[in-house]
């Protein structure tokens, strides 16, 4: 049986919380293999219109054969760019659904999972340059011990980079496996685990993961029409702490600096999930992969009305 290209999750969730209007303008950020958007188009009469971003070219296929969607093939930090280029203003909802999809995962040749061999590749669009491979070959000491350290949650990430830094010395490391091996000395604790976070460090690295989300919510906020939410899937606790802080704060520091004038940026969101909403007992028996998903919700609040 051929695997299904993505499970969507969360989808019931997604969809209650966009309280989509039927003839509105939504984004989905993250096309992938289309779950969400489907059920987006569901919810949207003739007028509605729905914008799917996915700098992964291999997402196309799985675009539907309907009007209403506009595809951009990039990344979705160029949020508003891109709206400013189909001459839209301002948009009723917006959906990201962060990571790589079960199709980039299960597909050896992308590189993203350590159960396989294959190049040490991991980048979602493939017009990018910089591979995994390229950081473990080029980056200082200092660089991948602060990537392990910040976007893996490595414990012993400054003994994980000496250890590169000299292997790389004497044998290449531009596959999985070479990797591995050349890592497994200072594993620490279970090995599946300690490569999952190396990994996920890599991959962060790799698609600038964390900047890119940032760019997107600053300018969500702003293309956002009064009363127009958006919702962001996170999978892991980096990216849901900047979620969390921008839902909040309309920033992503914990204490956020005055301007020159004293003044504080104004947060323009609401928050509507007061805690993250996680999937159902059920939903992670039916897919393991929804397990450390947590989804938030805020909307742009009325001009005139403060946040609180
Ligand atoms: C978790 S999957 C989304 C699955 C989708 N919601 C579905 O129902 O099938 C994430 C998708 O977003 C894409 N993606 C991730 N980060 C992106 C970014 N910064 N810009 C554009 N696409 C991105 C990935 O290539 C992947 O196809």
């Amino acid at each position: 049986m051929q695997q299904a290209y993505h499970v969507p999750v969360l989808l019931k969730e997604v969809i209650d919380g966009l309280k989509i209007i039927p003839s509105g303008i939504y984004v989905d950020c993250t096309f992938g293999g289309g779950g969400h958007s489907r059920k987006i188009l569901e919810n949207l009469n003739d007028s509605g219109k729905l914008i799917v971003f996915d700098q992964d070219e291999d997402a196309r296929k799985n675009l539907p054969n309907d009007e209403r969607v506009i595809f951009v093939p990039h990344n979705f930090r160029h949020l508003q760019r891109f709206l400013r280029f189909h001459k839209i203003q301002k948009v009723n909802g917006i959906l990201a659904d962060l990571g790589v999809s079960s199709h980039q995962f299960n597909e050896p040749g992308r590189g993203f999972s350590t159960r396989f061999e294959a190049a040490l590749d991991m980048r979602m669009n493939h017009n990018e340059t910089k591979t995994a491979a390229d950081i473990l070959k080029n980056y200082s000491e200092e660089q991948l011990h602060k990537i392990f350290e910040k976007y893996g949650e490595v414990t012993n990430s400054k003994t994980l980079a000496k250890t590169i830094i000299g292997i790389r010395r004497s044998q290449p490391i531009n596959t999985i496996n070479e990797f591995k091996n050349a890592i497994y000395p200072v594993v620490k604790g279970n090995p599946e685990k300690y490569f999952a976070q190396v990994f996920q460090a890599l991959r962060i690295e790799v698609n600038d993961e964390l900047n890119v989300l940032k760019e997107m919510l600053e300018q969500a906020e702003v293309v956002l029409d009064e009363g127009g939410r958006i919702a962001v899937i996170t999978f892991h606790s980096l990216e849901d702490r900047i979620v969390k802080n921008f839902f909040r704060k309309g920033n992503f520091e914990d204490d956020q600096e005055p301007d020159l004038f004293g003044n504080k940026k104004k947060n323009e969101l609401k928050i509507i999930t007061k805690k993250p909403v996680v999937p159902t007992q059920e939903e992670i028996k039916t897919n393991p992969r929804s397990r450390s998903s947590k989804l938030r919700i805020a909307e742009k609040i009325r001009v005139g009305k403060e946040n609180n």
